[in-house]
């Protein structure tokens, strides 16, 4: 009988689990130190091995002759545990059986010593769906444990856990499993089964799979299913997901403002049966991409995708402007919380794709500020003016100015910064500005755009001048425009009843005298494993 492979390559021992050297390795010394907690709590997203390292754990612990932590599984009781005979080591779905009866019954029984291993061992699946009476009943027996019992809880949704519970198990969170981790373990899977797996391929499927082993598995299993050589075609057929080469294509399209390529592009995707949802997805990680290869110095290491299509990227990124960028990332990101409540998704993607092709069907701030930039471009590099522009460029100004204030009351605040002395004198009496987050929130309900700029700086207050400290080339770029300075200007008005002038805290020059100024940032997103970027979140 064909078992699927997500079974068939649980792994056995901790040495077989990727990516959580956190609770594998933790696990393992203090098991070589002969120290077992009488509860642990198993965390983390969903098919990142949670189930299979407690019954990793529940073999470890009894098992009569651990290899460095790890069980041997070939002693009797090992065996016994990975063939469900010995019945000291129980599994519970608490999805099923969350009363408080069945708690009971598992207390009266864990009075009683085990039959034939050192420890019984209740493995609790999914146990934030325990009912408060349930948790309640259970939390007596962890206040005071019987010596030869370990309970082993495992859960998804941690914020569901009642503290008290949290408060007296052990806690082993699992993340994501990385991208490369996860496309190595699906190469040795493959040799394993003799199965020719690209490493393009096996990239495709683990980064599909936003860190989920099982998902993963479950996707090489189907690309099997249709061939035995799984190329990256094979994947993006399996998974409904769009050649990169549509991406490129639909991209194109928008900055050739070409509405009928992009929507007979869309058209053949829906015909070969691609989801909406995941192009839409997709488009918005292409533009994310484009995002980070526009504003980082070194951003290869967070865009995985293959050379070639890196360097096409970065081709691609140069005929956008970031405010482009960003209100596509924006569109799309709502596109895709609509279609989850749509009806026909072709639609909303189309409706988008036309939206994004021709901004001037969209009065949004944010559209309106890529249709200025587009115009400045045009203007720096030389456009002949004829009437007809200079109509349109009034149409564009008359657009803007009732959001805009009578340029010549401002005082061209940043410019009176570019003294580093006064810059300095500033800066040696600025105090941190509480509620700066409050002012972004604010811009944010005006212009999703500028305030996606503002994410994440600081703001100093000194005297008369509010000092933003930034280190992105498209804050500094926002800055400069008298139309985002009067909307920034107006939100710190309505958050703290004062107008103060703007200007920046480190001056480009003082920023670009440091090193690359954003390998900090980029280990902590290295850190936080590759997924944490993403910039589709579906509700
Ligand atoms: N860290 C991992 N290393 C190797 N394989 C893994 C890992 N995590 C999951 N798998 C694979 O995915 C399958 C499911 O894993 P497991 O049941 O342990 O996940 P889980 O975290 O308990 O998921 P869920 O939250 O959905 O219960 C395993 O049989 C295994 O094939
Ligand atoms: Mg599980
Ligand atoms: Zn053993």
């Amino acid at each position: 009988m064909y078992q699927v492979l997500y079974r068939k390559y649980r792994p056995k021992i901790f040495d077989d689990v990727v990516g959580q050297p956190q609770v594998t390795v933790t696990l393992k010394n203090e098991l070589n130190r002969s120290r077992v907690s009488h509860a642990y709590l198993f965390t983390g997203s969903r098919g990142t091995g949670k189930t299979s390292c407690a019954k990793i754990l529940s073999k470890a612990i009894n098992c009569l002759s651990p290899i460095n932590g790890n069980p041997c599984c070939e002693c009797d009781i090992c065996r016994g545990i990975d063939n469900g005979t010995i019945t000291d080591v129980v599994e519970i779905d608490a999805a099923s059986n969350n009363g408080v009866d069945n708690i009971r019954d598992l207390i009266e029984e864990s009075a009683f010593t085990p039959n034939i291993t050192k420890y019984r061992v209740y493995i609790i699946d999914e146990v934030h769906m325990l009912s408060m009476g349930a948790f309640n009943a259970l939390l007596k027996t962890l206040e005071e444990p019987p010596k030869h019992i370990v309970f082993i809880l495992a859960t998804t949704e941690i914020h569901k856990i009642p503290a008290t519970i949290l408060s007296r198990c052990q806690r082993l969170d699992f993340h994501r499993i990385k991208t490369e981790d996860l496309s190595l373990r699906l190469k040795f899977i493959a040799d394993k089964e003799n199965i020719s797996l690209t490493d393009e391929a096996a990239i495709l499927i683990a980064s599909v799979s936003d860190g989920c082993a099982r998902d993963a598995l479950s996707l090489l299993d189907q690309c099997i299913g249709r061939n035995d050589n799984v190329s990256t075609d094979i994947v993006r057929e399996t998974a409904g997901i769009a050649s990169k080469e549509s991406i490129f294509n639909i991209t194109d399209a928008i900055f050739e403002k070409d509405t009928s390529k992009a929507i007979k592009v869309i058209g053949e995707l829906y015909s070969s049966s691609k989801d909406m949802a995941k192009l839409c997805e997709e488009l918005a990680a292409h533009f994310r991409a484009i995002m980070l290869i526009k504003t980082m110095k070194n951003p290869r290491e967070l865009i995985i995708m293959t050379d070639n299509d890196f360097n096409n990227t970065v081709n691609q990124s140069k005929k956008f402007t970031l405010e482009d960028v960003v209100y596509y990332i924006n569109s799309l990101q709502d596109t895709y919380g609509r279609m989850s409540r749509s009806i026909d998704k072709r639609i909303e993607m189309e409706m988008t794709i036309i939206k994004l092709c021709a901004p001037e069907l969209n009065d949004t701030t944010a559209s309106i500020l890529s249709r200025i930039s587009k115009l400045e471009l045009a203007v720096k590099n030389g456009v002949k003016v004829t009437n007809n522009t200079l109509e349109s460029l009034k149409n564009q100004s008359d657009n803007i100015s009732n959001k805009n204030v009578d340029e010549s009351k401002i005082e061209d605040t940043t410019s009176n910064l570019t003294d580093d002395d006064k810059l300095k004198k500033l800066r040696e009496n600025a105090r941190l500005m509480g509620d700066w987050q409050e002012v972004i929130e604010q811009i944010k309900n005006v212009s999703p755009v500028v305030s996606a700029a503002f994410e994440g700086t600081k703001a100093y207050i000194s005297g008369n001048y509010l000092l933003i400290d930034t280190r992105l080339d498209i804050t500094f770029e926002m800055l400069r425009k008298s139309a985002n300075k009067e909307t920034i200007r107006q939100c710190i008005e309505n958050v703290t009843g004062k107008k103060y002038k703007l200007g920046p805290y480190r001056t480009k020059e003082e920023l670009a005298a440091e090193e690359d100024p954003l390998a900090d940032l980029k280990d902590k997103i290295n850190n936080l494993g590759d997924v944490s970027l993403e910039v589709v979140s579906p509700e």
